[in-house]
């Protein structure tokens, strides 16, 4: 079935073209240079951004994958979770071509195209596999049954791994987004300076959730970077050694926390594989570090490249044609919705 998918959720427009799980075409357009200044995604900002770009994205993908609007045969489109005013950008277009077009539309949650993209990848995955999504807005872990039958495992119960990224390199005056600088300047540092203790999880973070076996929390460590900052600062300035060795510390740390989880969930759940994937998971140690620990436990990693596992359409559309061909539709009063778990 060919499918035009279209991601709009938080600060990358995209959209992509597939045809029976084949990838087409892809398109994608960051918002970095909007944002940077902020430090952080501004929505009204995000939205705007959106509108410009989504037409010239659509266009491309169709014209790079030979394709006109008359071949589409169905439109995937996220629509949760997400900032809604973006989210809402893609799902207006996405409607417009279906109804023009009269094609079935279908809504996709941001989650589990995340979850799935190592499918397109990979084709198969040994069931049942435990998957990791680890992104700016999330980090929960999933057992996958199945496509479609998710249960979720854990999740953070404060900021996501890559909000914590994000917040200790603005302190670090790595610069936006977080990630990547650290990823870049962990490089350069010692990753056994600074030592932070496990998370515990208090007793406000705790209050009013169900609490879950494999829950992350990350807002512990960065007060913890904070403090060895304020420690040592000198007119706002560490070292750029100590800065090295900072980012490498911290990240060693988060990426012990979630490649253990991963790893005990595999066993929990009597699993052989285990998936990584969202923005985080294009992190260098992080990967490094799951292939050891897998090798050495006897579970297959399964990590898509880079560009799918950070927002892309093709995992959208991927997912979007898995759905379609199954039967399932979204009707024209299909919303955009900005928290939406799966597997709950
Ligand atoms: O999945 P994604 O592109 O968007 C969301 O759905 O949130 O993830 C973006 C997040 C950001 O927090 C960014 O700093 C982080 O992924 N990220 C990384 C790396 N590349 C992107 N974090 C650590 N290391 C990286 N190399
Ligand atoms: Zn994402």
């Amino acid at each position: 079935m060919l499918v035009l998918g279209i991601e709009s959720s938080c600060d990358e427009t995209a959209a992509a073209v597939v045809d029976s799980e084949k990838l087409l075409s892809a398109t994608l357009a960051t918002q970095h240079d909007v944002h940077e200044r902020f430090g952080g995604v501004v929505p009204e900002l995000a939205s705007r951004r959106h509108m410009e770009n989504i037409v010239p994205l659509v266009q491309g993908a169709l014209e790079s994958a030979g394709k006109t609007l008359d071949d589409l045969e169905g439109v995937a489109v996220t629509c949760a979770p997400g900032l809604v005013g973006s989210l809402l950008v893609g799902i207006s277009m996405a409607k417009g071509i279906a109804y023009a077009k009269d094609i079935p539309l279908i809504g996709v949650n941001h989650l589990e195209g995340h979850l799935n993209a190592a499918l397109m990848e990979y084709g198969e995955i040994p069931l049942p596999y435990v998957g990791l999504v680890v992104s700016g807005g999330h980090t929960s872990i999933y057992s996958v049954k199945n496509f479609g039958d998710y249960e979720l495992l854990g999740a953070t119960r404060d900021d996501a791994a890559g909000e914590a990224f994000d917040k200790v390199a603005k302190l670090l005056g790595l610069g936006y987004p977080g990630g990547p600088a650290i990823d870049r300047a962990a490089a350069k540092g010692d990753p056994k300076a600074f030592r932070f203790s496990k998370p515990k999880f208090t007793s406000r973070a705790m209050r009013g959730i169900k609490p879950r076996e494999f829950d992350f929390s990350f807002s512990g460590i960065k007060t913890a970077v904070l403090d060895i900052f304020r420690k040592n600062e000198k007119n706002g300035k560490i070292s750029e050694d100590m800065t090295c060795d900072l980012a490498a510390s911290f990240q060693e740390t988060v990426a012990n926390i979630l490649t253990d989880r991963l790893i005990d969930a595999a066993g929990a759940r009597s699993a052989m594989a285990v998936v990584l994937s969202g923005g985080v998971a294009a992190n260098r140690r992080l990967r490094a570090m799951l292939i050891e620990k897998c090798e050495a436990s006897g579970i297959k990693p399964f990590i898509p490249a880079m560009k799918l596992c950070t927002d892309n359409a093709a995992m959208i559309a991927f997912v979007g044609e898995r759905h379609l061909v199954a039967g399932k539709r979204s009707s024209f009063s299909l919303n955009a919705t900005a928290n939406e778990e799966i597997g709950v």
